[in-house]
């Protein structure tokens, strides 16, 4: 399990993260969860806390999720708060809460609990996370599930522009996904930026499980376009990722880093 750390906000407080371009944020960032701000998880009732006493009893326990690795070990009833931070982050927040809504019962995806101005709150959904996986020695159940699911997603004229295991949650007794999550940058579009945005997480970010990838492109089932097209997407996103973070800050952290990215995606040879 990834880094956990216990804070006691009211439901709702939006917390003060750390810088979202720091080292340690870019090193741990799958892909675009680097632009946002950490999460809260929290029990939505006040449920005593086994062994608490004096002022802590009865105090919602709340966790501060960096990067959103969490622990499964909460039960029932816990939340997760997003907070929208950059540009159009209000367009972001209203992207994501009306295809969740959209896809309940149609694909898995966690229940809205409350759309604020600033943030979005939903059900959280117990189920390992699709990095951890990999890191375990589950790439070709995490990539086989990548590849079913995708083509659903798909099936419905779908684009979910953030498509990888560092956005599923599996059920990990039979790799199945119980969570598609971050849909804030979904949109109709061309099934090729998904599938050349999930290989590039891979090639990026498990590169040891490249050889893999035909696990994906196999269960995914229908036409894969050629290497050369794939990373022309991937060149695309690099640069509409510079875009987005020249105008969050320009000259800053997440410009430099997608640029560097760029130029290593530019490189790759299949
Ligand atoms: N409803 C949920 N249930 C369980 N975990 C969640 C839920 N929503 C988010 N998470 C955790 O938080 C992480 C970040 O959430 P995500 O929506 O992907 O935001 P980001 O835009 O920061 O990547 C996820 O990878 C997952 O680990
Ligand atoms: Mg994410």
């Amino acid at each position: 399990m990834r880094d956990l750390y216990k804070v006691h906000p009211p439901p709702g407080t939006i917390l003060p993260g750390p810088s979202p371009f720091s080292s340690l944020g870019s090193a741990i960032s799958a892909s675009l969860g680097l632009l946002s701000q950490p999460y809260i998880v929290y029990r939505s009732c006040l449920r005593p806390r086994a062994g608490a006493s004096g002022r802590a009893a009865g105090r919602p326990e709340s966790t501060l999720v960096k990067h959103g690795y969490t622990n499964s070990t909460f039960g029932d009833g816990t939340l997760v708060i997003k907070c929208y931070q950059g540009p159009e982050a209000a367009f972001r927040l209203s992207t994501e809460s009306r295809y969740l809504r959209r896809l309940r019962g149609r694909l898995p995806v966690p229940r809205v609990h409350q759309v604020t101005e600033t943030s979005l709150t939903t059900r959280f959904v117990s189920g390992a996370h699709g990095q951890d996986l990999l890191d375990e020695g589950r790439a070709i159940e995490v990539l086989t599930e990548c590849g079913r699911l995708l083509a659903r997603i798909h099936r419905l004229g779908i684009v979910h522009g953030d498509y990888g295991p560092q956005n599923l949650l599996f059920d990990p007794a039979t790799f199945e996904a119980t969570a598609i999550l971050d849909w804030e940058w979904a949109h109709p579009g061309r099934p090729i930026e998904d599938l050349a945005w999930c290989e590039w997480i891979v090639r990026s970010h498990h590169p040891e499980h490249v050889p893999l990838l035909p696990h994906f492109f196999t269960a995914y089932g229908d036409l894969v376009p050629e290497w050369p097209e794939r990373q022309a997407a991937m060149v695309e996103r690099c640069h509409s990722l510079i875009d987005f973070c020249a105008r969050w800050e320009p000259g800053g952290g997440g410009e430099k880093l997608w640029r560097q990215r760029l130029e290593t995606t530019a490189a790759w040879t299949e």
